[in-house]
């Protein structure tokens, strides 16, 4: 009997399969890059890789799809997002060009309070409407994974509101949406009495636990949000719920926030724009994921390059690169990121395509970034020769088809 594939895509000029996950230092030689291969999926699924021929004259396809020659990569994966929140803050994308930084934003009770009081007024029909949207365009561009901080609410009830849109609005949808509970400043009613806010925060985490409404415990530790001390008893404290960690850190000052990595097992801490380099001695020991969130460091108007990238290159970190989509930072595709990494963190194409995919996956312990039998069917055509081509060209979509959990949500070949 022929065996049959929902989806096959053969003809593929040139496929990047990364077959370890993580990938600690990418070369053409690591990242699996196959000639003339085709990829066979089936209920949701690769069932196989391998020789477009073989393969092709293997199975009877239901959608087969002639690649033409072009580039094949996993589906991009986005580590790092705050897809859901109401309004928007242009006006403050103004003052920012008028030289007012983050901080002086935020302390006259713009920037993040800004964005919470909208998200406390809204329900969550209009949340997850509107995330639904972003999530539409993020897989349009490719993305077929996301994680997604809550954040805007800091009270238990809109907390809770937030992460229960972000499954909502993924429900229709073949995206994965990994949920994380952020603990992102202290709320402006609580600013005199930070000791009871972390507290309310615990109860918070335990609600969230209790109901299976996140995977991670995520902290924005940093000048004007919280204290290494503060951050360290909440990530302690998502730990003994059951969640898993990651941070914010070194984003906008250093004040010692990254070496909290010696003290709770993270599997990611994110931002380090201003880490020191020897910290990056601490992520190779824990096994820490280094993600980058390259397009949010041009929405703080702040593009000097990371200064510890080298040495966690050195030392084989894995890298992952983030979109950060936010309302101070409205970059939704993770593609964007992936490309600007080349430029803002110095990777190489193949490197920015591994952060973006095997790395970012790994990042959220979540399967997918790879094309390997048994991995998710999430896949990408993309108008692209090699990967090469990758932040060469940038700044319009260039996928043509975007496959994820084995369906065709778009296909511009055929
Ligand atoms: O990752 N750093 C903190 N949180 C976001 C920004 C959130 C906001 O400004 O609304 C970030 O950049
Ligand atoms: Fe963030």
């Amino acid at each position: 009997m022929v065996p049959k594939a929902d989806v096959l895509v053969y003809n593929i000029g040139q496929a990047v399969l990364f077959p370890k996950k993580p990938l600690r230092r990418v070369s053409p030689e690591t990242a699996g890059i196959k000639e003339g291969y085709a990829i066979a999926i089936r209920d949701g699924n690769v069932v196989e890789v391998g020789p477009s021929g073989i393969v092709r004259s293997k199975y009877e396809c239901n959608v087969c799809i002639n690649a033409e020659g072009r580039l094949v990569t996993p589906g991009l994966v986005d580590p790092h997002t705050h897809l859901v929140f109401a309004g928007s803050r242009e006006d403050e994308f103004e003052l920012k060009l008028m030289g007012y930084t983050y901080l002086e934003i935020l302390k006259r009770g713009g920037g993040i309070y800004r964005t919470v009081r909208m998200t406390r007024n809204a329900s969550i029909e209009e949340l997850t409407n509107k995330a639904k949207k972003t999530l539409e365009l993020m897989l349009s561009g490719g993305t077929t994974t996301v994680e997604v901080k809550s954040g805007y609410g800091l009270l238990p009830e809109h907390e809770i509101k937030m992460l229960e849109a972000a499954e909502r609005a993924s429900r229709e949808l073949p995206i994965k949406v990994v949920r994380t509970l952020l603990a992102h400043v202290v709320p402006e009613e609580y600013l005199d009495k930070r000791s009871d806010y972390v507290k309310l925060f615990d109860s918070i985490i335990a609600e969230v636990s209790r109901r299976r409404a996140a995977k991670y415990i995520d902290v924005f530790c940093d000048k004007g949000a919280f204290s290494v001390d503060e951050s360290l008893h909440m990530l302690r404290k998502g730990i003994e719920e059951g969640l898993r960690a990651r941070m914010h850190a070194d984003q906008l000052e250093y004040i010692g926030c990254s070496l909290l990595a010696e003290k709770v097992y993270l599997d990611s801490i994110d931002h380090l724009e201003k880490t020191p380099p020897e910290n990056a001695k601490i992520l190779a020991a824990t096994g820490t994921v280094a993600t980058f969130t390259p397009t949010s460091m041009v929405a703080m108007m702040e593009i000097e390059r990371p200064k510890v990238i080298n040495e966690l290159r050195r030392l084989g970190v894995p890298i992952a690169v983030g979109s950060d989509y936010n309302p101070n930072n409205m970059t939704p595709l993770q593609q964007t990121a992936m490309d600007v990494s080349t430029y803002i963190l110095g990777l190489t194409p193949l490197e920015a395509l591994a952060a973006a995919t095997v790395n970012a996956a790994w990042s959220i312990r979540e399967e997918g970034g790879q094309l390997v039998p048994g991995s998710p069917g999430d896949l990408i055509v993309w108008d692209l020769e090699n990967y090469r081509w990758i932040g060469y060209t940038w700044g319009y979509d260039k996928t043509l088809v975007v496959i994820s959990k084995g369906r065709v949500w778009k296909n511009l070949i055929s």
